[in-house]
């Protein structure tokens, strides 16, 4: 992948990953054309409306543009009544809606799947903004319709004071060090930390392509969850030796360590760990954006064989696997799922995002009976002869 991509203004994504990814911006003028004019304002307010779309509607005062109010999805009709001067939509997971979205996140190839999070956009008429404000993630800022001003300034982190009383996570200054207007197709890099603020020049679309990170905490919780699971491990530990008599009231230090080390010798299993790290990473964000499959069986899938049909992951699912001494194992939308060893080579293709081709290769009862399942699971889709390029 040594060679030097348009997204990224024509340096190559070695360049990109060791010196901005997660350390500094970087603005490219057209980096994705075809993004231009993809989705429209009234699309976006549609969107907004329809039922399962996550949404806020972030509003500022007329008379005090520093008060500021979110209300958050379901919206209505009805809270697009009396709006203020300045306000901006958010909608979430936009690439769950759209296919030619969805499609875009194609131009970053060089960050694998499990670090992605959602595309997002928001519309704002002109002078509207979500404020002065920094993300603990990754995100390509791309313009999709109108301008947006971008004023980039201070790296911040959790310690960084925050405006007090307000909805929104807003900083009380910005340290002004870039300062551009981006049109459509124009793509700017945020690393995760930094102060930014775009302002609506005219009515305007921006998609934020976000990137995700599992914090430890989380870890934590699904290493809990999978041990619980194991029913050998709710039995009481058998005592420590007991050679001394100590003071009543006290656990003592070697009775401590007992304790941990039967914790500790737990963690070293480290297929439990992998279960429950790769669990949590092919969770899908927004379950709600599954579409409800239309039962398919595998004398179906037989009829579809090189009428033209291909497979992909649905855009709504994650599915993640490992490899280690040529052992494939897969997640699926937070779960470990068992498929035929022939079928192996095309799931991991489906899983790197590849369109596959449901042919000759297909005539297999055992993948046949896999892909139906992960059809009816809604983890893979038909794309019919038609909606291919
Ligand atoms: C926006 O598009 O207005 C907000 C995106 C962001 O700041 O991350
Ligand atoms: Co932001």
């Amino acid at each position: 992948m040594s060679q030097p991509l348009d997204v990224l203004g024509g340096i190559t994504a070695e360049q990109f990953l060791s010196e901005y990814w997660q350390k500094k911006p970087l603005l490219v003028r057209n980096a994705m054309p075809e993004i231009a004019n993809l989705l429209e304002p009234d699309d976006v307010m549609e969107l907004a409306l329809e039922e399962h779309v996550t949404a806020r509607l972030i509003k500022q005062k007329d008379r005090d543009p520093n008060q500021w109010s979110v209300k958050s999805s379901p919206l209505l009709k009805a809270d697009f009544q009396k709006m203020p001067k300045l306000w901006t939509l958010l909608v979430q997971a936009v690439d769950h809606y759209s296919f030619d979205l969805s499609e875009m996140w194609k131009k970053f190839p060089f960050i694998p799947q499990w670090r992605r999070d959602d595309i997002m956009v928001s519309y704002a008429p002109q002078g509207g903004s979500v404020g002065k404000h920094f993300d603990f993630y990754d995100v390509f800022l791309v313009q999709g319709y109108g301008h947006r001003r971008w004023q980039l300034g201070q790296m911040c982190d959790a310690e960084t004071a925050l405006v007090p009383g307000q909805p929104l996570k807003l900083l009380p200054e910005i340290e002004v060090n870039f300062d551009e207007v981006l049109a459509p197709g124009d793509l700017l890099y945020v690393p995760p930390g930094l102060a930014h603020y775009g302002v609506a020049e005219d009515d305007c679309l921006t998609f934020s392509f976000g990137f995700r990170m599992p914090n430890v905490s989380d870890m934590m919780d699904r290493v809990g969850d999978k041990f619980s699971e194991n029913e050998s491990l709710r039995n009481p530990l058998v005592d420590i030796i007991r050679d001394q008599v100590g003071a009543i009231g006290e656990v003592s230090g070697n009775e401590l360590e007992y304790l941990k080390e039967q914790i500790m010798q737990q963690l070293h299993n480290s297929n439990v760990l992998e279960d429950a790290i790769m669990t949590l990473m092919s969770e899908p964000k927004y379950p709600e954006n599954l579409p409800e499959a239309e039962e398919i069986g595998t004398g179906d899938l037989e009829e579809a064989l090189d009428q033209g049909y291909s497979l992909m992951l649905e855009p709504a699912s994650r599915l993640l696997y490992t490899e280690a001494d040529g052992n494939v194992l897969f997640w699926a939308n937070g779960e470990g799922i068992e498929i035929s060893e022939a079928f192996t080579t095309k799931l991991k293709q489906l899983a790197d995002v590849e369109i596959i081709l449901l042919d000759e290769n297909f005539a297999d009862e055992d993948i046949l009976e896999d892909v139906a399942a992960l059809l009816n699971d809604a983890v893979l889709m038909l794309v019919p002869p038609a909606e291919q390029d």
